[in-house]
């Protein structure tokens, strides 16, 4: 486990795309598993400069999205795809095709979640999968549970997660209840993962997730088992850690 306290929120999202970055230019037609939220916004503003400036490209890259929400198109602007379109895909040269994200629109969701793992099995898996963290340990929407959900399922949200949530909605009401996305299985598999986490907010659980027990109860803990994992974190969220390394 390859763990780097960095300086500030800039620092970290720089430090973070300079991973991707390595690993873009290292093998440009490698499969990248990619995270919404608000953490890695500014890391994909710093991709989006390097593939501007010319230093990457990402024209041969294909991409898996960790989740989505059921029963949101594509176009709704908080849908996963919205997301990934208006803060990465729209502003660097990669071929929108390569990019995949679950279906919420598909109601069927055994069909959704299989035809997924189909498609990152074709693909040949994942090389490099980055990660947010939340509060609760959740990565991805695997929530705290009894067991590590292996294959790309269908979730029903916490309250905790339909909470966070809601501050990107009109309202709490409009906040899909359900969503699909990648196992923990599925995120276990990529080869390299890149976690990023930041703010006083975060401390305790990069504490939990890194120094605690392995358990479902917090899903990330996992991590500690996946032969290649590096976490990146601010200061804040480093906080808690900073004595232990
Ligand atoms: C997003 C995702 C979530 C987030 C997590 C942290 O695709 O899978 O697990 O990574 O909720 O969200 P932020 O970065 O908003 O704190």
């Amino acid at each position: 486990m390859n763990i780097i306290i960095a300086s500030d929120y800039e620092d970290m999202s720089r430090k973070a795309a300079d991973v991707i970055a390595a690993q873009v230019k290292a093998h440009p037609n490698c499969v990248l598993g990619l995270a919404t939220g608000s953490t890695p916004i500014g890391l994909y503003a710093d991709l989006v400069s390097d593939c501007k400036e010319g230093s990457i490209s990402f024209s041969g890259i294909t991409s898996f999205n960790l989740d989505e929400y059921r029963g949101l198109e594509g176009t709704h602007d908080q849908s996963y795809r919205y997301f990934m379109n208006t803060n990465l895909f729209d502003h660097v040269d990669i071929d929108k095709n390569a990019t995949h994200v679950p279906d919420g629109s598909n109601p069927d969701s055994d069909a959704a979640c299989a035809d997924y793992e189909k498609m990152i099995a074709a693909a040949g898996g994942v090389d490099l999968q980055l990660l947010g963290l939340g509060h609760n340990g959740h990565v991805g929407f695997n929530e705290p549970a009894d067991y590590f959900p292996v294959d790309t399922h269908i979730v029903d949200l916490t309250e905790s997660t339909i909470q966070a949530n809601s501050r990107l909605f009109d309202s709490i009401d409009d906040v899909p209840r359900q969503a699909y996305t990648m196992g923990i299985g599925t995120i276990m598999k990529a080869r390299q993962i890149l976690v990023v986490a930041n703010g006083a907010d975060k401390a305790q659980i990069v504490h939990d997730v890194l120094f605690g027990p392995v358990v479902p109860q917090v899903p990330a803990s996992v991590l500690q088992l996946h032969p290649n994992v590096t976490f990146i974190v601010d200061s804040e969220a480093g906080s808690k850690i900073k004595d232990k390394l």
